[in-house]
């Protein structure tokens, strides 16, 4: 069954390749155009799994690029689509390119999955669609609240677009997946987030100032409303993340004509402060971290994180690294870099 992996050389999409490349009988093709990753992420794929993934580095928002990937591939069933942008700031700033970005390259991939009878669909959301909530842990039966920056809307609204899509195409089968905080790198060191400006996110920003990339970092606030005053997440495992898009996969063709759109919650569920983050990194890596208490980030909600059992009762996805496992992995991957 050949499946269409868009944003196969992105931090989740170069991850679920290697995991999918583990089960047999499926066949995979990429949709990278680089605009945040770089083509030796397939050579590091290839060096894990054996296979060599043909890419195609379109625009998706270029509806006759995208489409020449579907003539190409008449025996397309699946697709998974990571392509995106999602730099919270970033689309504070640019909200014309997030809803171009995101939003187009998904009106396309529907398009064209109808037109070609694509009927297996899965969706990278986010747990920004949630907004600030106070309710903790969040299910995915919790109402939504006012979603906090353009890239969380343009989560929200995909959601919602797969969902009308859906109910006029009952043959159309998506599930859209609420990721919490990925962080941390494949065990082999070979594979891991591979920010091509400077990162937003949490974890790389850490790695990066330990191995001397930033001098240093800063602790957005300690004034939340929280049990260290810092923000609270729910960090998850890269490779579990990827491991839930080939159960959900894997769901959506077994599951075919049921239900046909889901939701599914993909966190750890564990509530974990930035302060203990950085903790966490210092007794793996044996470092003290260079960092600096500075104001709160614009856009941060002051804790969230999952209830995921529905993951685990449908899907029967269960994340297993703990967050020292989750740093370990990514420093080991930044020592691979920064060849440390
Ligand atoms: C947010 C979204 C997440 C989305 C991700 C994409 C929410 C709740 N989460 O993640 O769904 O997929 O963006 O990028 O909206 N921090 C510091 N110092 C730094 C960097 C970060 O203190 O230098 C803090 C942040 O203030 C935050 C925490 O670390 O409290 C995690 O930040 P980050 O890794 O950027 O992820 P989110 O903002 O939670």
């Amino acid at each position: 069954m050949k499946i269409l992996i868009t944003g196969g050389a992105g931090y989740i999409g170069s991850h679920t390749i290697i995991e999918l490349s583990k089960i047999p009988g499926f066949e995979i093709i990429s949709a990278d155009n680089f605009i945040n990753s770089t083509p030796e992420t397939f050579s590091r794929i290839k060096k894990i799994t054996g296979r060599e993934i043909k890419n195609y580095p379109v625009d998706l928002t270029d509806f006759n690029a995208a489409k020449l990937i579907f003539s190409e591939n008449p025996d397309l069933a699946g697709i998974i689509h990571f392509a995106a942008l999602k730099a919270v700031g970033e689309s504070v700033k640019n909200p014309v390119l997030y809803f171009r970005n995101n939003l187009n390259s998904l009106v396309n991939l529907l398009g064209l999955s109808s037109e070609k009878k694509i009927n297996y669909f899965i969706f990278s959301s986010s747990c920004t669609v949630y907004g600030n909530i106070r309710n903790l842990p969040v299910s995915e039966t919790t109402p939504l609240l006012k979603t906090e920056s353009p890239y969380g809307f343009t989560k929200l609204a995909g959601e919602r677009l797969i969902e009308d899509f859906c109910l006029s195409n009952p043959l159309f089968n998506a599930i859209v997946l609420r990721y919490f905080n990925p962080v941390g790198a494949h065990i082999s060191g070979t594979i891991g987030e591979l920010p091509i400006n400077a990162p937003n996110n949490l974890v790389p920003i850490i790695t990066q100032t330990a191995a001397g990339i930033q001098k240093k970092m800063f602790v957005h606030g300690t004034d939340y409303p929280t049990r260290d005053g810092t923000c609270i997440r729910d960090y998850v495992h890269v490779s579990d993340i990827a491991k839930a898009h080939v159960l959900a996969l894997q769901h959506l063709i077994e599951n075919n004509g049921n239900a046909n759109f889901e939701i599914f919650n993909l966190g750890k569920g564990l509530g974990v402060s930035v302060l203990e983050v950085i903790a966490a990194f210092e007794k793996i890596s044996g470092m003290k971290l260079n960092y600096e208490i500075g104001p709160r980030r614009a856009g941060d909600v002051d804790a969230i994180y999952s209830d995921s059992s529905k993951a685990e009762k449908i899907l029967g996805w269960k994340p297993l690294a703990g967050l020292e496992e989750m740093m370990g992995s990514a420093w080991k991957w930044q020592k691979v870099l920064s060849g440390i």
